[in-house]
């Protein structure tokens, strides 16, 4: 049987132990486990979009948890500034950490700036087929400016910060996404509509290997 691991025989006692894998922490959560990758410029509405996804998925009784760029900074990546060196290396503790959970059958969401494309494909990389989803928040900079949620931007053009992700570094967009969120063109529910539709109808997040069911 799978998993099954046989220990030296001993007349009184038998041992079975069970290698558990990620199939079968996937059937116990019910669903799959993906990892949802947000990539797009700061105040483009990564945080908000997954932070309203997650709400919706946990309602809806899927295991899922969001990594958030500027969290995990100040923990996990709190050593790790902004140079292309260090955005690389914080993409990477990312992707390792959300293939965890992945492997741990849980929806991840992960938002960062992730500016640049060969970063995300290493991330990509890491994962098996079908499991790395990248999701385009697609906001005009002259938008995101506008907005300045943290009043960063104004910082970035002042000068007072370096290497600003738009104004001073570069951001590659996504070459192909699996989604593309036009966030300065629709409602944020909208966004969430359209990330639940193709996780539960694309994806089949609930539908489970065709084995678990024979
Ligand atoms: S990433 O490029 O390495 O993926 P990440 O998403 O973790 O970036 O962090 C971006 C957040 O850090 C922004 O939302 C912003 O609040 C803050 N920040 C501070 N300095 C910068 C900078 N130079 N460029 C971009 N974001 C910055």
């Amino acid at each position: 049987m799978k998993g099954e691991l046989h220990l030296e025989e001993n007349k009184n006692i038998v041992w079975h132990k069970s290698a558990i894998n990620k199939t079968d922490r996937q059937k116990l959560h019910g669903h799959k486990s993906v990892m949802l990758w947000f990539t797009g410029l700061s105040g483009s509405g990564k945080s908000t979009i997954a932070n309203a996804l997650q709400h919706e998925l946990h309602m809806k009784g899927i295991s899922v948890y969001l990594l958030d760029g500027d969290n995990l900074r100040h923990g996990i990546n709190k050593n790790l500034s902004f140079t292309p060196v260090d955005r690389k290396e914080n993409i990477r503790r990312t992707a390792e950490t959300g293939k965890l959970f992945v492997d741990a059958g849980i929806v991840v969401l992960a938002a960062l700036i992730s500016p640049f494309e060969e970063d995300r494909n290493n991330a990509r990389a890491i994962f098996e087929p079908g499991e790395f989803l990248e999701v385009y928040i697609n906001c005009p900079i002259e938008e995101c400016e506008n907005r300045d949620p943290k009043g960063l931007y104004k910082k970035a053009r002042s000068g007072e910060i370096m290497q600003f992700t738009g104004i001073d570094q570069s951001y590659e967009e996504p070459y192909n996404p699996e989604i593309i969120i036009n966030s300065s063109q629709i409602s944020i529910e909208k966004a969430v509509n359209i990330l639940m539709d193709y996780l539960f109808n694309k994806v089949k997040l609930k539908q489970l290997y065709k084995e678990d069911f024979e």
